[in-house]
């Protein structure tokens, strides 16, 4: 059967570093196995256009298999091409790069590999808090300019110990992220979520659910998106929400950067309504060289945090999501019972509630 693969080119670093598995030289580390069971493997970063190699083969490959961090954009049209498609795999999490309601009409499984990442974005989003609440990213850039006037940065610097930090999603990420934040001593950890946490998860980070999004941000100093990306989460943070946050707060996505609408937290951060803004999702990947939130600063010269799409990525992350791809193509190809973890679509139906509530 043939099994494509849209990941992203690794270049001079990916022939240097073999555990780069998510690129298109490493191939996930699946290749040779792939082609020993007699299989078509094509892997491509090639994603945009009619003339792209994702297009020209997802007309007949069986599975596909795309990465966040350089989507392939299955969309319905794609889907309704894809004569032979069976199973969508993510090499990570998120998959709404895939059009799920087609795949679910087409009955196209989708699967991820959950869990795989969901650390490293932790820990990501917790270093950018900080960053930004201790204003790192203008004190650095000081530093390299040869400057040397601690005042500049100081009247913008704060420390965590103290804050109210809410979450959108206690998911994997957002409950991991609630877990680090624990030994900072904030005011109040809080969370926005449609699913509540279990009474003991809840206990044992001390946290408190609030059921109304406006309410909710306005009582947080810091928010940081933890949700997946559907229908009832693009442009979320937009800006009438934007409104409701308290003056100078800071905002961290991790999660998708469609969550946010790109121009209204450009000028929440311009305008000072929001302090700051760090992530690494951007609403296209990869972001065009002009994108606003690769300059956007707040009026005290500061306030981004953002960076190319990898908190998921690092070599950590790479060798469980590799494997766990292969986990998953195992299981397709013996046809034995798949982690139910990993499903998203099932055949004909959505099997996780994290999605959206439908
Ligand atoms: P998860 O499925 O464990 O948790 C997601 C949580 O979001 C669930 O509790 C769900 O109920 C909640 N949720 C869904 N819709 C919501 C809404 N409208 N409002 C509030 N909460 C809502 O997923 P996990 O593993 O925590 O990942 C979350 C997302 O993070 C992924 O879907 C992906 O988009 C993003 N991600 C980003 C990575 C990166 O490299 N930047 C890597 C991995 C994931």
């Amino acid at each position: 059967m043939k099994v494509l693969a849209i990941l992203y080119d690794g270049g001079e670093a990916a022939r240097q570093e073999s555990r780069l598995l998510g690129t298109t030289e490493n191939g996930l580390g699946i290749g040779p196995w792939l082609e020993s069971l007699g299989h078509e493997f094509v892997v491509s970063s090639s994603k945009e256009g009619a003339n792209s190699d994702f297009q020209k083969h997802i007309v007949d490959a069986e599975v596909l298999i795309t990465t966040p961090f350089h989507p392939g954009y299955l969309t319905r049209d794609l889907v309704e091409k894809a004569k032979n498609l069976r199973l969508c795999i993510t090499a990570g999490v998120g998959s709404d790069h895939i059009d799920l309601n087609a795949a679910v009409d087409h009955r196209i499984q989708v699967l991820e590999v959950s869990g795989s990442n969901v650390v490293s974005v932790a820990e990501h989003v917790v270093m950018s808090i900080l960053l930004l609440v201790r204003n790192f990213v203008p004190a650095h850039e000081m530093i390299e300019r040869g400057d040397w006037q601690v005042s500049d940065i100081a009247r913008n610097a704060f420390d965590l110990e103290g804050k109210v930090v809410g979450t959108i999603g206690a998911g994997r990420i957002g409950y991991r992220v609630l877990q680090r934040l624990l030994p900072f001593n904030c005011k109040e950890l809080i969370y926005y979520d449609y699913a509540p946490l279990p009474e003991a998860a809840s206990k044992a980070v001390n946290t408190r659910k609030v059921d109304d999004l406006k309410e909710f941000v306005s009582q947080c100093d810091v928010v940081t998106v933890n949700c997946p990306l559907h229908e009832g989460t693009r442009g979320l943070i937009n800006a009438e929400l934007l409104k409701s946050f308290k003056k100078g707060a800071w905002l961290v996505n991790t999660a998708r950067g469609a969550i946010c609408d790109k121009d209204a937290v450009a000028a929440a951060v311009k305008s000072g309504q929001l302090n700051g803004y760090a992530g690494d999702v951007w609403n296209v990947q990869p972001a065009p060289k002009d994108h606003i939130w690769r300059t956007v600063k707040n009026p005290l010269n500061g306030g981004n945090g953002m960076v190319p799409h990898y908190s998921g990525t690092t070599l950590d992350a790479q060798a469980r999501y590799a494997n766990g791809t292969k986990s998953i193509l195992e299981h397709y190809f013996n046809n034995t019972e798949q982690e139910a973890q990993n499903i998203i679509i099932g055949l004909g139906k959505y099997e996780t509630k994290a999605y959206g509530q439908r």
